[in-house]
């Protein structure tokens, strides 16, 4: 069974980002993966500081995280936009979870977490792109570690009326987008795992 990790790059408690990773969640449950989501609000990490590194290595929740990838084949990720781009809070965290863990022997561990997974790509705004302006950023910063970013990505505009009070997808549309992308993963994961 593919094991698909499922994460927003919001640590905000009503994160518009949550609801569509939650719902992403669901949809690879139904299409056979075992899926985890998980708030990085749980995970809190300082940012990252060469010398904080230098002296205490990677932190405490850093390193639980990286638990949290290596169990998994694949990674679906809700990227809010901030100023065309990633979170900060998202940037901080694939920044930590690159670092090698042989405390400067380059062991290449940094690349553990991430080299040889599927990832599928979302984002939720209130605005009328729907986010899908910090996605090649993140497609490429992914890329770059040695994920496969699939091609199709989801992008929710006015996505403060998305969800209904349940927390699901109340336009059928977009949750059929969302679903189709899940399916996607959750079959490309169940190749690689193969
Ligand atoms: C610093 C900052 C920059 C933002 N820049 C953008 C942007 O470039 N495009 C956009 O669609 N929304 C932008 N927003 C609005 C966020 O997309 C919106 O607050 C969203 O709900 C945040 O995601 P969340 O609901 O998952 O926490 C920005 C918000 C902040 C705080």
């Amino acid at each position: 069974m593919a094991r698909i990790l499922v994460f927003a790059g919001s640590a905000r408690r009503d994160s518009l980002n949550k609801k569509l990773a939650r719902e992403a969640a669901r949809f690879a449950r139904e299409a056979g993966a075992e899926a985890t989501f998980v708030d990085l609000d749980d995970y809190p990490i300082p940012l990252y500081h060469g010398d904080l590194e230098a002296a205490e290595g990677m932190p405490e929740n850093a390193r639980k995280l990286r638990a949290l990838f290596l169990a998994h084949d694949a990674l679906l990720v809700a990227s809010p936009e901030n100023n065309s781009s990633v979170t900060a809070l998202l940037k901080n965290t694939i920044d930590w979870l690159s670092r090698d863990l042989g405390e400067g022997r380059g062991d290449d561990s940094g690349l553990a977490p991430w080299r040889g997974k599927v990832a599928g790509l979302m984002a939720a705004s209130p605005g009328a792109f729907g986010g899908v302006r910090g996605l090649p950023h993140l497609r490429q910063v992914l890329a770059t570690l040695g994920v496969t970013v699939l091609g199709t990505q989801v992008a929710v505009p006015r996505a403060h009326e998305a969800f209904g009070p349940d927390g699901r997808i109340a336009d059928e549309r977009v949750a059929k987008s969302v679903r189709a992308l899940a399916e996607a993963v959750v079959q490309a994961a169940g190749k690689l795992h193969a």
